[in-house]
């Protein structure tokens, strides 16, 4: 096939006669002049056509071309100030691979489910193109950040033989004869890589059966989670507080146009700055108990909880030292009060909640054994884990952030379902 221009790089081509591959978004016409939108993935253009300059053979294929029709298109690129890309086309020719009839997602308004069950054609709306465009330069600049700081990526495994977070999300399957689960997180493989690489990171889905159906929950979701041998929990925080402040800052710099897209506020992104406000648990309930919040020491937080919390801040608040008894069996105690343990949730601004949970290891051999005794854990499923307190142990941490929810929060959606391809949802596995 002969190489087409796409109207990412236009520019390059002002004046010249170009061929682009497109599909027609929509169009208008003054019975002598036609204006076709164009898109072809990379960008939008205006085809502009003259019926007087133009051939009878063009002029009638423009009038048949609908919603979503495919063609190649022939043109002069020409600078069109009043543009939004800053350049038209004039249409020479028009080639109509398909007619497309009755597409079914039109510019009129229509409700979620209706778009969720067209989720394929759905994506080719400017406002889902945006937020896959935001959510790529998330994913790179994510790797970027821990790539030029010496973290080595590490894949841990998908289908494990037990849990990590708790035995009731779990999603069961045989694995020929044996039992076997998808991974909720990689963290406890991610510690055995700390020990042998320093300072690591995974990139992957993980998978929760949670019957909840709220806008920051999936059933699928991706998880970034960095683990780093002799880090203890203040120094983790302040990687999580570069981290969180470089995605922002890439995104601003180089999604523009999409924020724009999205009608994002871009300065309540540019508020994003380290150090992110820190306050304990403990003031957080009794923040929470004067504002009128039925809440005692000891209970976790709902998502109204989070929403009021973060409320008095312009960036990520870090919660800091949970209860030990609603926290995860892996948690390092404050040694200073073991009711309590060394560890943080980031809590994104604007009410987009949870984005990262974290915390410092428990290395003492003893104290895991323990722990293990009071979570009914199985030491036999677990002997590999145990064996990374056996052979050298060292204080390490590390935490793991949402891409969805943080996907959500930079890109102001409402809901996570929008920032995933195809999101995996309580009711939803179709398309
Ligand atoms: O707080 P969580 O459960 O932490 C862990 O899994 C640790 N093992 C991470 C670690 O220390 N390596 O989950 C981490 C983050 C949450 O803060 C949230 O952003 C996201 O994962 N998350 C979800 N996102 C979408 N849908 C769900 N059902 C999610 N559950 C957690
Ligand atoms: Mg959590």
């Amino acid at each position: 096939m002969e190489e087409l221009t796409v109207i990412a790089a236009v520019a390059n081509a002002a004046g010249q006669q170009v061929r682009m591959g497109c599909w027609l978004h929509g169009k208008r016409s003054s019975g002598k002049i036609q204006f076709l939108q164009l898109r072809d993935g990379t960008g939008y253009i205006q085809g502009v056509l003259v019926k007087s300059e133009t051939t009878p053979e063009t002029w009638e294929a423009a009038q048949k071309l609908t919603q979503e029709s495919s063609l190649y298109v022939t043109g002069t690129v020409r600078e069109e100030p009043r543009s939004p890309s800053g350049y038209e086309l004039t249409v020479t020719g028009i080639e109509i691979i398909q007619l497309t009839e009755d597409y079914p997602i039109t510019p009129k308004e229509h409700g979620v489910d209706f778009l969720m069950d067209r989720r394929h054609l759905w994506l080719r709306t400017p406002k889902q193109r945006a937020v896959l465009i935001v959510r790529a330069e998330i994913i790179r600049s994510i790797q970027q950040f821990f790539d030029e700081r010496g973290f080595t990526l590490v894949d841990p495994p998908l289908l494990t033989p037990s849990s990590c977070e708790g035995t009731t999300n779990l999603f069961h399957t045989k694995y020929f004869d044996e039992d076997a689960y998808l991974t909720q997180s990689g963290q406890l493989y991610m510690e055995a890589a700390a020990m042998a690489l320093g300072k690591v990171y995974s990139f992957g889905p993980t998978f929760r059966a949670e019957k909840s159906k709220t806008r920051r929950h999936l059933i699928e979701f991706w998880m970034i989670e960095p683990e780093m041998a002799f880090v203890d929990h203040e120094q983790s925080l302040r990687v999580q507080e570069q981290f969180v402040s470089y995605v922002v800052d890439n995104v601003l710099a180089r999604c523009r146009p999409e924020l724009d897209t999205l009608g994002r506020n871009v300065a309540k992104l540019e508020a994003i700055k380290g150090p992110f406000p820190r306050i304990t648990y403990d003031e957080a309930i009794a923040t929470l108990q004067r504002e009128g919040h039925e809440i005692a020491w000891g209970e976790d937080f709902g998502a109204p909880h989070e929403t009021a919390l973060a409320a008095a801040y312009d960036r990520p608040l870090f919660i800091t030292n949970y209860p030990t008894a609603i926290k995860a069996f892996y948690m390092k105690p404050d040694p200073t009060r073991p009711e309590v343990v060394l560890c943080a949730d980031m809590i994104a601004p604007e009410g987009y909640g949870e984005i990262i949970g974290g915390s410092q290891r428990i290395d003492d051999p003893e104290l895991l054994a323990e722990r293990f005794e009071e979570h009914e854990l199985s030491v036999e499923a677990y002997q590999w884990y145990l064996d990374l307190r056996k052979y050298g142990t060292v204080p390490h941490s590390g935490f793991g952030l949402g891409l969805e929810r943080t996907v959500a929060w930079i890109c102001g959606l409402d809901h996570v379902r929008e920032t995933i391809p195809f999101p995996r949802t309580l009711y939803r596995l179709y398309p």
